[in-house]
């Protein structure tokens, strides 16, 4: 079985949490590799719902490993109600779950400067963050002042706390912030860690040795391309590389151990949160799309902004991340759309855009150029193969790739698992 990383190709909620569990059957372990609690991936199974936020979705397989890779952010408080909440929905963790040593601390400072700093900015610089302190820890890991889940077993963990409780504090009230008691937050971190400790390992050494014994891989991303350190709408994006490559960094697997990549991508666009978003619809169709689609955060509950599907966003993350197939979801969120359109490139001042620039100021001013197809205006939420679904819907699906140059692998019409078309993987 080959290792598969799959990731976001859009701005997140692409519907990755339902692929994997689609995946899962016929992998070994699933690794989670970047972002931390901001995530929020649903799985359906029958009637249940199930919302994962930093456990691999694979936990849903009884017999599968997971894996919490080092590249992920951890906040243990939210791990463990993670943990009691699947637990008590009969799934069990222990032995199943690993979580690496070397995986950075979300600790609450963080959450609170998270907070501070949005509360700072003016309107039309906000970020419009999960306030889950994702930033301010990425920040620490990089400025070599973090804690990492391997203190949480050192014998000096109160004295750590300490140091960075009375630092985090100051710049906390630097940005206007109140400061956090320092001796109740030492206290729940001290009561936390015994908890989380039998869950600690090192996933580097488990992940290659697995590998080495044939088992086979699955790399689920968070968040989605656009949304990328590096690559996405900077600043409006999160502070990680939810890119493929992230997937090497955040696990300690080499590159050419990856044998595909799959990039989850919506038949048409949704954000949450601020930022540029060159196809948006605010208008009925837009609201249709949001109702159909149930575009509301997994995570916040926020309204998702939805918009016609951006063909220069899916051209760039096929390239950034070398992807080999498209999971394409929520087709079946379409059915109703008389006219359906495809932005195929933007347009700033005279000057065309094939590929997405890096300046987000021409970003926001950019207009998107579209092409227009028929809708098919009833359902393919029955579809249980490619072709069941009306024609007008197969010329859409393919028209896509076409114009992406990227195969579909699966084709997704309903939340559930049932309403999975495999059609190359
Ligand atoms: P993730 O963060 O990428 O895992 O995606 P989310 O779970 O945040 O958001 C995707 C939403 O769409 C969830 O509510 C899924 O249950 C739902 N979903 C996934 N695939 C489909 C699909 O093909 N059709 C419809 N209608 N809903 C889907
Ligand atoms: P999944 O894995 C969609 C967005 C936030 C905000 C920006 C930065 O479910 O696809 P952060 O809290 O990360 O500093 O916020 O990123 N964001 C997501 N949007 N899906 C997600 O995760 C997201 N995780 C973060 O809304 O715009
Ligand atoms: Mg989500």
């Amino acid at each position: 079985m080959p290792n598969t990383v799959l990731i976001g190709a859009q701005w997140g909620d692409e519907g990755k949490g339902k692929i994997i569990d689609v995946l899962t059957e016929g992998v070994d372990v699933v690794v989670r590799f970047q972002g931390g609690n901001n995530a929020g991936h649903t799985v359906k199974i029958g009637d249940e719902k199930y919302v994962l936020h930093l456990i691999p979705s694979g936990i849903l397989h009884e017999g599968k490993s997971c894996v919490i890779g080092n590249g992920v952010v951890v906040d243990p408080v939210a791990l463990m109600k993670e943990v009691d909440e699947l637990e008590e929905r009969g799934f069990t963790t222990a032995g199943r779950l690993l979580i690496s040593d070397r995986a950075h601390v979300v600790v609450p400072y963080h959450g609170a400067i998270d907070g501070a700093r949005e509360q700072a900015l003016s309107e039309g610089e906000k970020i419009g963050t999960t306030k889950r302190g994702i930033g301010p820890t990425y920040s620490d890991k990089v400025s070599r002042v973090g804690l990492r889940m391997g203190d949480l077993l050192s014998d000096d963990l109160e004295d750590l706390l300490d140091r960075r409780v009375e630092e985090s504090n100051k710049v906390l009230q630097a940005l206007g912030g109140e400061p956090l008691d320092k001796a109740a937050l030492i206290a729940s971190y001290m009561a936390i860690a015994p908890r989380v400790a039998p869950y600690i390992a090192d996933t580097v050494t488990f992940l290659n040795k697995s590998m080495a014994e044939g088992k086979s891989l699955l790399f689920e991303g968070a968040q989605g391309t656009m949304l990328d350190i590096d690559f996405g709408t900077y600043p409006f994006v999160t502070s990680s590389n939810a890119t493929a490559g992230g997937a090497c960094t955040g696990s300690g697997i080499a590159p050419h151990r990856m044998d595909r990549v799959i990039g989850v991508i919506k038949a048409y666009t949704t954000r949450v949160g601020e930022g540029p978003f060159m196809t948006e619809l605010e208008d009925e169709i837009g609201a249709l799309m949001r109702k159909e689609g149930n575009e509301f955060g997994a995570t916040t509950g926020r309204p998702r902004r939805c918009g016609w599907f951006d063909a220069v966003v899916g051209r760039y993350a096929a390239a950034i991340n070398g992807v080999d197939y498209w999971a394409m979801t929520k087709l079946d969120v379409l059915d109703k759309v008389e006219t359906i359109r495809i932005c195929t490139a933007y347009e700033c001042d005279g000057v065309t855009y094939e590929s997405v620039p890096a300046n987000t100021r021409i970003l926001e001013r950019c207009t998107a150029l579209y092409e227009e197809m028929p809708g098919w205006q009833c359902s393919t939420k029955e579809a249980t193969k490619f072709d069941d679904l009306p024609e007008a819907a197969k010329a859409y699906v393919n028209r896509l790739c076409e114009i992406t140059g990227v195969k579909l692998g699966i084709l997704s019409v309903g939340p559930k698992r049932a309403s999975t078309l495999r059609i190359a993987i």
